[in-house]
């Protein structure tokens, strides 16, 4: 079994597979491979110390780059490495390049691929995201959905029922597992901040901060709240380098700082009053915690976290993101919403059991690692 890891969403997902994995480890023998597309302290190391991920036995360093580099550097880096291990499984999750890339690699050498957070669809075509479910989710044998509507979106497409299994969500198992660890985090204290009195900001996508007018636009949006209570903004480095490129100054109502780890991040936003993000994995915690959520976007590819949970999906127009915010921290969306089904801590051993009941033992021959570090 290989497991790939590339970008930072990577992470959290993949820490309970491992562990998963590694509690059934007489019949599951498994490697970690990072490809390196994120590679910052904050954006990757923290990541595995906050998670207790093993390091990884190889990292491509394959680094940044436009979309077609990006994808190319980890399928030239990645099929000499599958070429010596010959695992019987790729392992990939989410929707980065990294995961497209490493699937396509061992789908063209016929090695099974599963893809965990299969079938999730914004039916929104501009979103690099959205080339990267559908076709690794083609590419793949086993899916693996945390939801009904990723089963529907799968159906629809053609994908054979057998190939899909719903088991929850891995992300909120490593929510669960790393609640206590968070709740000793004093990131509160170091920034000065008092429980439920706060806003925390993420934006990172292309389509929030890639236009300069989109993002003043965001900022001013973000500043106007700023007047009813502190805004926190925990800023990606792609966001922070656009904000330099386009010359837009901080403003004293928001407070950007530098990317946060996972304990740092989850006692933040845990603590909050109010969260607006274009991030997909924190609509999905933040439902889970029942903690409001403005999606600042058109769309979401997870819209179980606005039928069921606290998720509001609100766009990029300034009024309106600055109305609807007023109207949650008036209290108007009293209703909690609910967790959504298998969001329960245990979504990866239900995936480590689907594998071996559905494959057997899984024991692939003894990886020549050496060879190819
Ligand atoms: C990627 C994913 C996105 C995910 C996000 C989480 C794709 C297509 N996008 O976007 O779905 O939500 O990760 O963070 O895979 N950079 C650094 N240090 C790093 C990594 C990146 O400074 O460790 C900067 C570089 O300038 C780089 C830019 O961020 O060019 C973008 O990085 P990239 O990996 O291409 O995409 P993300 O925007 O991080």
């Amino acid at each position: 079994m290989v497991n790939v890891v590339g970008a930072r969403p990577n992470f959290m997902k993949i820490a309970p597979i491992i562990r998963a994995m590694e509690a059934r480890c007489d019949e599951i023998s498994q490697s970690l491979v990072h490809t390196g597309q994120h590679y910052d302290e904050m954006m990757s190391e923290s990541f595995f110390r906050d998670l207790d991920i093993p390091a990884p036995e190889i990292n491509l360093n394959t680094g940044s780059g436009s979309h077609a580099e990006q994808t190319a550097a980890v399928m030239l880096s990645f099929e000499p490495v599958l070429r010596q291990m010959r695992p019987d499984w790729v392992f990939v999750t989410g929707d980065v390049n990294s995961t497209l890339a490493s699937a396509l690699v061992a789908g063209k050498m016929k090695i099974n691929v599963a893809h965990v957070e299969a079938g999730l669809r914004s039916f929104d075509w501009t979103m690099p995201e959205e080339l990267n479910r559908v076709l690794t989710d083609r590419i793949s044998e086993l899916l693996f959905t945390p939801s009904p509507e990723a089963d529907e979106n799968l159906l629809r497409e053609g994908i054979e029922p057998h190939r899909i299994v719903r088991v929850g969500n891995v992300m909120i198992d490593t929510l669960y597992h790393q609640l206590e660890s968070a709740g000793r985090s004093e990131i509160l204290e170091t920034l000065a901040l008092e429980p439920r009195s706060f806003a925390v900001v993420t934006l990172h996508r292309p389509a929030s901060v890639d236009e300069p007018a989109t993002l003043q636009n965001l900022f001013s949006a973000l500043a106007e709240i700023g007047r009813e209570l502190p805004v926190v903004f925990p800023a990606h480095p792609r966001t922070q380098a656009r904000m330099r490129e386009f010359g837009i100054q901080p403003v004293k109502e928001v407070r950007v700082i530098d990317p946060l780890g996972y304990l740092d991040f989850l006692k933040l936003w845990s603590n909050s009053r109010l969260v607006l993000t274009d991030s997909g994995g924190l609509q999905e915690e933040t439902t889970t915690l029942a903690i409001p959520c403005l999606t600042l976007r058109d769309n979401t590819e997870r819209p179980i976290t606005i039928i069921q949970g606290t998720n509001h999906l609100v766009g990029l127009e300034r009024e309106r993101i600055v109305t609807i915010a007023r109207k949650v921290l008036r209290g108007e969306f009293e209703n909690k919403g609910s967790r959504p089904e298998l969001w329960d801590g245990h979504a990866a051993e239900r995936i480590v059991d689907a594998l071996i009941e559905r494959t057997g033992n899984v024991q692939p021959q003894l990886l020549n690692l050496k060879a190819v570090q």
